[in-house]
């Protein structure tokens, strides 16, 4: 059977990687955009069979570059996205909603199969925060340009190279006093990379017609539990604090001025709201592709790395003569 073509924009992150291995080992094809080959290359390459990938570079703003590449497309996958605006142009406007809507008018143009464009979880709700705004923008502007587009709206993504379980643990590894926001309240639905990139991958085999799908994990945990899971799997023991929200605005202002900040105010006012499956929509569950993947599994696998000893230190010999 041919292989079809697949065009990813954000495919060097960590859903992408997870993609492109699901899909090249299944004969899709990937053309993969990225801003800076030589930084992102090799990780990009490494990711598929040998005759799967292309790597292109490009950035958001090259539109007569990024319109050659619809030519030879069958479906196009976005997983382009920040969490802070940093340097001038990449604001959550231009990102989030401004590029979705280039791209979905080219889908249209081109005749492409069908669009799937990464979104996330709770932004009807967070009416306060820039990120949801963008978010939900992008997403309106997609299914009036183009309608043959499935937004997926993931819940927190967790794998061994997200910048979420991973630095929590370090976070947790040095502080001895951790904030809780909103009381630790707060919850989530993590989903695995893996069970987000099944999803992926279901859309792109099968005719879903759904519009908007909420991509959520098998349990529902507070931000506070998520932290004990990880102490827990850490083997330490750190005193969890609940910040007062005045304190925790004053926090997210100076922690903004990070390089890579550690939070921000709009992350912070995000965080206020659940990041559950609503019911208004349909989930990943009821289009047949339910996750697996349970959270504090999957993290012990690679949460020795932040363990005192590392992975084999509770092991002994135990054999005579190696016994002490
Ligand atoms: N991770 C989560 O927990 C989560 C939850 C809900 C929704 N989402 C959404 O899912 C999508 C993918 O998430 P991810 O975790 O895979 O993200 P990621 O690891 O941060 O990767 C995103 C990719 O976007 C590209 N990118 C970043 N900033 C850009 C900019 N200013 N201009 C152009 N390209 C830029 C980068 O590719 P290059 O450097 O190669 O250009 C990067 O590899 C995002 O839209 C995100 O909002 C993620």
């Amino acid at each position: 059977m041919k292989a079809k073509n697949c065009l990813i924009f954000g495919g060097s992150g960590q859903i992408g990687s997870f993609l492109i291995r699901k899909l090249t080992k299944n004969n899709i094809k990937v053309t993969v955009v990225t801003r800076n080959v030589h930084q992102k290359g090799l990780k990009i390459k490494t990711q598929g069979n040998a005759g799967y990938i292309d790597i292109k570079e490009a950035n958001i703003f090259e539109e007569k570059k990024i319109e050659t590449l619809f030519k030879d497309a069958d479906f196009c996958i976005n997983l382009i996205g920040i969490l802070y605006e940093k340097k001038k142009g990449n604001t959550f406007r231009n990102i989030h909603t401004v590029f979705p809507t280039i791209l979905a008018k080219l889908c249209k143009k081109y005749n492409l199969k069908h669009f799937i464009h990464v979104s996330a979880l709770g932004i009807n709700e967070a009416t306060d925060s820039k990120y949801a705004i963008s978010k939900l923008e992008g997403e309106n502007n997609i299914l009036n340009n183009f309608p043959k587009s499935t937004i997926l709206r993931p819940s927190i993504v967790f794998s061994n190279s997200d910048n979420f379980s991973t630095q929590f643990m370090t976070l947790l590894n040095r502080l001895p006093i951790f904030p809780l926001y909103y009381s630790g309240k707060t919850k989530f639905m993590p989903i695995h990379c893996t069970d987000l990139t099944e999803i992926i991958y279901f859309i792109l085999t099968n005719k879903v017609e759904t519009q908007v799908i909420e991509c959520v994990g098998p349990e529902v945990l507070t931000f506070k539990e998520i932290l004990q899971i990880l102490l827990g799997l850490i083997n330490k023991k750190r005193f969890l604090l609940p910040f007062p929200t005045p304190i925790a605005k004053l926090t997210a202002k100076f922690l903004q001025l990070m390089p890579k900040p550690l939070l921000t105010e709009d992350q912070l006012r995000l965080l206020k709201y659940d990041n559950i499956s609503s019911g208004k929509y349909k989930t990943n569950f009821e289009i047949g592709v339910p996750s697996k993947l349970f959270f504090k599994d999957e993290v012990e696998k690679y949460s020795f790395m932040w363990r005192d000893g590392g992975q084999f230190s509770t092991n002994r010999y135990k054999s005579e003569g190696f016994k002490k």
